[in-house]
């Protein structure tokens, strides 16, 4: 049985459609994350898989059952918001028990699964305490109290981490995660930070503007984006791309007026001279010597980061990012680069990976 499935769910207000046909599948007890920038209908999405908001089209299962015309109330999913959405003249314990007492479950039973839930979110000691006097985590901590006590068959998470500062956020990301891996509830999170879907997801969905681009594992996802989106979208610093084409050999790309890249296999003879865009990371590029360097640019700032340095290199009309070594600052220096296989292709027009290399094609 499935925790989710999704098939054809699609929104539209007015003439525009904002989520369009989503088809998902989410294992029980999963954990995905669904990554995208404002507006591409994060949480036009999870609201209508909480009922919260009518589907278009499609249709909505929750383990196992057809959820798609039932109200919130009936589909057992529990929602955690961004801003938390506690009530501020509730104390914590009547904040968690909330939902039980609009199930109209028996008072005594309600005390006692208040306080077992406490216990999990670690609150034993602050039940009886107002939101306004609790810490920014602390009150995160009593909205997830409130999204399980009621032993929900869905979490829905709605950037629940990003009213937090940074070192929070980090502790609460992990909290939720071994929460939810404790409970064993399937949990889909909606974020458009990077890092918290490459930390959290057993997969990650990458939508772009209603539509899901790319699904999958977070180091399949990084290691071989989907399209050029998906590329520029995840990884701590930001995707460099040039536009280049398969040298005559098949052995590497030319990049008109820079040099060129070894591809680290031999396109077939049918692909070259074809027009590629390269797509380099920072930990794939490094400043080199005369030996191994093929790029030439140059450094227009370097980045101290602490375990490692970026060093920002100017390489025609694009800047790419090559990571160097801490302490290592370089500025206005002609530079050589080198750039290790593999790196990632896409089509110009399309911006979809292309994949030359028959191992990976195959694969
Ligand atoms: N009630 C509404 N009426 C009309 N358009 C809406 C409505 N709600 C959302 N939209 C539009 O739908 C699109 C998707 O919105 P949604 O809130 O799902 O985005 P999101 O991915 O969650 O963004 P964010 O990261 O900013 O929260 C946006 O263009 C938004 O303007
Ligand atoms: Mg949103």
């Amino acid at each position: 049985m499935l925790g989710l499935r999704l098939d054809g769910v699609s929104k539209s207000y007015g003439k525009a459609e904002v989520v369009c046909g989503v088809d998902l599948d989410v294992s029980q007890g999963e954990f995905v994350v669904i990554l995208g920038p404002s507006g591409c209908g994060k949480s036009t999405l999870l609201r209508m898989i909480a009922g919260l908001e009518d589907v278009s089209a499609g249709q909505i299962e929750i383990a196992g059952q057809i959820v798609t015309h039932l109200p919130p109330r009936r589909r057992e999913c529990a929602m955690v918001f961004q801003n938390y959405a506690l009530y501020p003249h509730l104390t914590v314990r009547d904040n968690i028990g909330y939902p039980l007492h609009v199930a109209g479950v028996a008072k005594s039973e309600i005390k006692a699964r208040v306080i077992e839930v406490a216990r999990i979110v670690s609150l034993g000691d602050y039940l009886d305490r107002k939101p306004s006097q609790l810490s920014g985590g602390q009150r995160q901590r009593v909205a997830m109290g409130r999204a399980i006590v009621r032993k929900p068959k869905l979490f829905l998470f709605d950037e629940p981490l990003s009213n937090l500062d940074a070192k929070l956020r980090v502790q609460m990301r992990a909290e939720i995660r071994q929460l939810q891996e404790r409970l064993g509830v399937t949990s889909v999170f909606v974020t458009h930070d990077q890092v918290e879907a490459m930390t959290l997801a057993d997969r990650i969905v990458v939508m772009n503007a209603g539509r899901i681009e790319q699904v999958g594992p977070p180091t399949e996802v990084y290691r071989r984006p989907a399209s050029r989106y998906v590329a520029s979208f995840v990884g701590a610093q930001p995707m460099s791309f040039l536009d280049g084409f398969l040298s005559s050999d098949g052995g590497g790309l030319e990049i008109p007026g820079a040099g060129s890249i070894p591809l680290g296999f031999t396109a077939p003879p049918d692909e070259r001279g074809r027009p590629v865009v390269v797509g380099l990371r920072a930990e794939a590029v490094r400043v080199a010597g005369p030996e191994t360097g093929t790029l030439r640019g140059t450094v227009v700032f370097t980045e101290e980061l602490g375990p490692h340095a970026i060093h920002h290199v100017q390489v025609g009309a694009v800047e790419v990012l090559a990571q160097g070594v801490s302490g290592t600052l370089l500025h206005d220096a002609n530079v050589l680069l080198s750039v290790e296989a593999p790196v990632h292709l896409f089509e110009p027009k399309t911006g979809r990976r292309v994949e030359f290399d028959p191992a990976l094609a195959a694969a």
